[in-house]
């Protein structure tokens, strides 16, 4: 199997497509998207934040990781830790097996996040393990925390230079508009590419990343209403066009979680309305699994990660 750092990943890329970052939290999850990267011979970052590590156990989760990459040998993958504090990132480094991690202390006033980043690049870089840093304030739903739109904050192009260069990060999630979760844009609301593009002018050639990058299919939300859910509907994710520009302007890494539980709830509420005698996990799991390879080959087509590995 093929395990590097992002380095070499977002040399790669920069400019010119996207390093698709999937969070798993499951065995259909994990299996799916290994089964996507590898038919569609797509780079893949494979993410996971401390409450998916606390679902079934860090050893289980990545027990399953390790497998899925033997069974796998020819996806080429970076192992992350996604939203990482640095409790984690010292399980982490300790436990090895991750390539890189992300130290996430953007609720933190700058200069706290820039003293508490710097303190992890020193002790990640020592074991050669690649650090993602974040600069602004997304709102939405993250792991067990809430943030409110109105405690979110746009990443400050004024800073990103300074803080890169006082951490020492290798590469930097920025607060562009986009949101955790399956509610990002409503109305007119977009990507502020005038925000990335000031980012991008101080931090040349340097990869950056976009956090809550879920494109939300408004079908997908429409089936899962129709077979008993209820999910808000009239907000959009990320859409494909916004993708394109925003890798023209410097972003390296797509996280993506919600499509896949999304499109989770959706297989499980319309299987269950079809099929309401059946009891047998494995029966839509499997549906889930080749669900989840579908729209990773859909996604990595349109990140133009697919045929880079
Ligand atoms: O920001 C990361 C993921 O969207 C959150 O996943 O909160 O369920 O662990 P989780
Ligand atoms: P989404 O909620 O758009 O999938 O974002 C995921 C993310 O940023 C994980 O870190
Ligand atoms: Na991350
Ligand atoms: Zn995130």
């Amino acid at each position: 199997h093929v395990i590097v750092t992002p380095d070499i990943l977002f040399d790669d890329c920069y400019g010119k497509y996207a390093i698709p970052a999937i969070n798993v939290f499951t065995l259909e999850q994990v299996s799916g998207v290994f089964r996507g990267a590898n038919r569609s011979a797509s780079p893949v970052i494979i993410q996971t934040t401390p409450v998916a590590r606390d679902y079934a156990g860090p050893e289980v989760l990545l027990g399953m990781v390790a497998a899925a990459a033997e069974a796998y040998p020819d996806v080429v993958y970076a192992l992350h830790l996604d939203h990482g504090n640095e409790t984690h990132i010292a399980a982490a480094l300790q436990a090895g097996g991750y390539t890189s991690v992300m130290i996430d202390a953007s609720h933190d006033p700058i200069t706290e996040n820039i003293h508490r980043t710097r303190a992890v690049t020193e002790a990640a870089h020592e074991k050669n393990v690649f650090v993602e840093a974040e600069l602004g304030i997304l709102s939405g739903v993250e792991d067990d925390l809430m943030v409110d739109v109105a405690s979110s904050r746009y990443t400050r192009p004024e800073d990103a230079a300074y803080f890169v260069e006082q951490t020492q990060c290798d590469s930097l999630a920025v607060a562009v508009g986009t949101s955790h979760g399956a509610y990002k844009f409503s109305g007119d609301q977009g990507i502020r590419f005038d925000i990335l593009a000031a980012i991008q002018q101080r931090l040349p050639g340097f990869p950056l990343v976009l956090h809550g990058g879920s494109s939300i299919n408004a079908d997908e939300l429409a089936r899962i209403n129709r077979a008993g859910g209820r999910l808000a509907q009239g907000s959009r994710g990320v859409s494909d066009d916004e993708i394109k520009r925003a890798i023209g302007l410097g972003i390296c890494k797509v996280n993506v979680a919600t499509d896949l539980r999304v499109l989770w709830t959706r297989v499980h509420r319309e299987f269950f309305v079809q099929q309401p005698e059946q009891f047998d996990p494995i029966v839509p799991g499997k549906v889930y699994i080749e669900a989840v390879e579908r729209l990773c080959v859909d996604k990595f087509e349109k990140l133009g990660s697919a045929g880079r590995a």
